[in-house]
């Protein structure tokens, strides 16, 4: 079966096909532009998406070596994320079934973040924890089968990506601020800066506002108004907020594994591709000895792949759907407890 999936629910216009379990393509064009923006233009994320989505189609086709009407099913983010956006790739998806009259599957965005460790040789073992951890969510779940996901926890307010990218305006390092706040802290030599974890209520819930305030405190008492920060200034905040940050996520990780019975361990979503926290997670699977699902960094921002892969659970599942489905931002399907 020749499944394909379409993904365009934020800057990532992305094809991927998976052709009887073995990913043949996954296509990702990412929309370099709205960094001179300091962040998404949704206006001009859909624009950027119509563009794409029918060059990034016929490429997976060939690379893939299909024709188009060899495809046998067709999935598409139906939320959440932004809904022009999201809008481009499902209305495509949408008639691309109705004329091919082949069935179509919307796939919830999370849900392909939550089981993109299957797309990896070595795959998660129910019952697995997932921390997902992305410009949009940071959850953390149990994982019991492709149908029951059990939420343990959740940002009570910034993401964790999110955390990331307004750390590194206030460093004036641009957008996104992931990656850029990951170099820097490489850069570090181990900074002496302290920044504070927060407790709350459910010790399964992040938080990440009161870890932003410290860090913009820190500048102006040391800097002011002066937007100079020497270099290496810049490197040991990084490193601080990075060190910070990742605990604060991992600290939760660590409480889950000792109240609940679990087979594997996986992290994923676009944070996933930090490699501090990569190495941070790995070493918390070998300590507790969980085997460990990281995927590589392809699957971890926004992709097609992890698309087509739910869709194929969905899929198997029984699951079918009218072609008057309609997306909502907020969708979350009934598959979450
Ligand atoms: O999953 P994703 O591609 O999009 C959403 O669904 O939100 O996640 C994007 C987020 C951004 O906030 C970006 O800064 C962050 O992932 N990110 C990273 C790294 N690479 C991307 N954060 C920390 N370290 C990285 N290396
Ligand atoms: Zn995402």
């Amino acid at each position: 079966m020749n499944i394909l999936g379409i993904e365009s629910s934020c800057d990532e216009t992305s094809v991927a096909i998976i052709s009887d379990d073995v990913l043949k393509t996954n296509l990702v064009s990412s929309q370099d532009f709205h960094k001179k923006f300091g962040g998404v233009v949704p206006e001009l994320s859909s624009r950027a998406h119509l563009q794409q989505i029918v060059p990034l189609l016929r490429l997976a086709l060939k690379e893939s070596k299909l024709e188009l009407n060899e495809i046998d099913l067709i999935s598409a983010t139906a939320g959440p994320g932004l809904i022009g956006a999201i809008l481009v790739g499902f209305i495509f998806g949408k008639g691309l079934s109705y004329s091919l009259k082949k069935p179509f599957i919307p796939v919830n965005h999370i849900e392909g973040h939550i089981y993109s460790g299957f797309l990896m040789k070595e795959k998660p073992e129910f019952p697995f924890l997932v921390l997902v951890v992305s410009g949009g969510h940071t959850l953390l779940l149990v994982v019991e089968s492709f149908s029951r996901i059990k939420k343990l926890g959740s940002t009570i307010d910034d993401a964790a990506g999110e955390a990331f990218d307004k750390v590194a305006k206030m460093l004036g390092l641009g957008y996104p601020g992931g990656p850029k706040i990951q170099e820097y802290a490489e850069k570090s030599n181990g900074s002496k800066i302290v920044f504070p974890i927060a407790q709350l209520k459910n010790e399964f819930d992040f938080s990440f506002s009161g870890l932003k305030t410290s860090v913009l405190r820190f500048i102006q008492k040391e800097y002011g108004e002066s937007s100079a920060i020497p270099e290496k200034e810049l490197f040991d905040i990084a490193e601080a907020f990075q060190k910070t940050a990742v605990k604060s996520l991992t600290r939760n990780v660590e409480r889950a594994i000792n109240k609940y019975q679990l087979n594997s361990i996986s992290l994923v979503g676009g944070v996933a591709a930090n490699s501090f926290l990569r190495d941070e997670f790995t070493l918390l699977g070998k300590k507790y000895n969980k085997k460990v699902v990281i995927p590589d960094l392809q699957f971890c921002g926004d992709n097609a792949a992890m698309i087509a892969n739910r869709a194929k659970n969905l899929f198997d599942l029984g699951e079918t759907f009218d072609l008057d489905y309609e997306p909502f931002p907020s969708f979350f399907s009934k598959y979450f407890q």
